[in-house]
């Protein structure tokens, strides 16, 4: 009769084609004893130090949360407070109160915060469509300046552009609509960059993307398109210290391994940083059962955070989120069961589920 391990490894090899040998590294990960059995490696000991996105609800209002966060992670982000909408209720107000208090919990628990993000298409205030061309520019550098200048030297990791490139680009030149590419132009990038160089010489500069990973013809033209505009960059000598890599991985998609461990030795071979900046496995594909559910969101992290090793240790690791219990996940990718998305290292009740292993395998494993 076959182990529960044995049945879950047939049905993982027959859901998606992964074979797992139970003394490989990766059976080891899906079935070995839970981590909240074994202390915690201290998140200080990290090679690459892990991290995850802040919701400010529940870091208000939830112990628990907060301890999970401090017990897991040496890196935090908010995943708002200092995105324009959340910042920039009007022209002449800037709100702090939510990024100051993930500030705060940073600093309490010795968190390293990176600031996400100063220049996005999305989650734009409606007041900024009345900026017009000639003012486009100044706004854009009053804003960094003031974002910035307040977490100089508190917050040294910065997304200064999110998601700069089409969501389904038709060229290599292709960028997102958005209120800075109408009224500036591409230019808005390097203006971007420089401005925050001058403002915060210390911080590191990220330019942060999606859909890099996966095989198929509109991921290589995001991949193509995104190399495109980071080499230009650094041809044109704009500051720029390394490339967020969001990983919003969709358990359903190849990860295309070649590619992205290629374009990962193509950055490294620019001087430029990788990060891993906002990991986590959509599974509104994935059959029901919990058990075969989560092995396969984690066997999904460990294609990925592999064909990145092979190239290049990332700098940084972060997980959009610590807990299912709070995930954009359902906004776009509700199950059609009903049952709750597991896309995060810790399910609802804070239990670490297989992905945790998975990342404390690339993040704590000491080479
Ligand atoms: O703050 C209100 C709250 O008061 C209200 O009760 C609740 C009801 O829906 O909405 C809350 O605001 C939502 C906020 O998330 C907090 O949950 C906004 O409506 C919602 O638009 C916002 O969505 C965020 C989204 O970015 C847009 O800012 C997601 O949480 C956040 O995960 C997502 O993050 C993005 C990254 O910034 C960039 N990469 C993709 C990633 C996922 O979409």
């Amino acid at each position: 009769m076959l182990s529960r391990r044995e049945t879950l490894f047939t049905a993982l090899k027959a859901a998606c084609g992964i074979s797992v040998g139970a003394a490989s590294p990766l059976g080891t990960l899906l079935t070995g004893a839970a981590a909240a059995e074994t202390p915690a490696r201290p998140p200080r000991e990290w090679t690459v130090p892990f991290g995850a996105a802040l919701r400010d609800g529940p870091l208000a209002n939830e112990a628990d949360y907060r301890a999970a966060v401090a017990r897991h992670c040496a890196q935090a982000v908010g995943e708002g407070g200092l995105k324009w909408f959340d910042l920039r209720p009007a022209r002449d107000r800037f709100v702090f109160d939510q990024p100051d208090k993930q500030l705060e919990f940073a600093r309490a628990n010795g968190l390293e915060l990176r600031g996400h993000t100063l220049v996005w298409a999305e989650v734009m205030p409606d007041w900024t469509r009345t900026i017009s061309q000639g003012e486009a520019e100044a706004e854009l550098i009053r804003h960094i300046e003031t974002v910035m200048s307040r977490y100089r030297g508190k917050i040294r990791s910065w997304d200064v552009v999110n998601e700069p490139i089409a969501n389904d680009p038709a060229s290599r030149t292709h960028l997102r609509p958005s209120i800075w590419q109408q009224r500036l132009g591409e230019g808005h990038i390097a203006l971007a960059l420089r401005t925050a160089a001058r403002t915060d010489p210390q911080a590191r500069l990220i330019i942060n993307e999606y859909d890099i990973e996966f095989v198929g013809d509109r991921f290589r033209r995001k991949r193509e398109a995104f190399l495109r505009l980071i080499r230009d960059l650094k041809l044109r000598n704009v500051p720029l210290h390394g490339i967020g890599l969001q990983g919003h991985l969709r358990a359903d998609l190849p990860v295309d391994r070649d590619a992205l461990s290629a374009f990962v030795a193509e950055m490294r071979s620019l001087d430029l940083e990788v990060l891993v900046t906002e990991l986590d496995v959509v599974d509104d594909k994935l059959p029901a059962a919990t058990d075969l559910r989560d092995m396969m969101v984690a066997a999904k992290a460990y294609e990925y955070l592999d064909a990145i090793q092979a190239a290049a240790r990332p700098s940084a690791v972060l997980s959009w989120g610590i807990t299912d219990k709070y995930t954009w996940v359902p906004m776009y990718f509700k199950r059609s069961d009903g049952l709750p998305n597991r896309p995060l290292p810790l399910d609802e009740a804070y239990r670490p589920k297989p992905l945790m292993r998975v990342l404390e395998h690339f993040c704590g494993a000491r080479r």
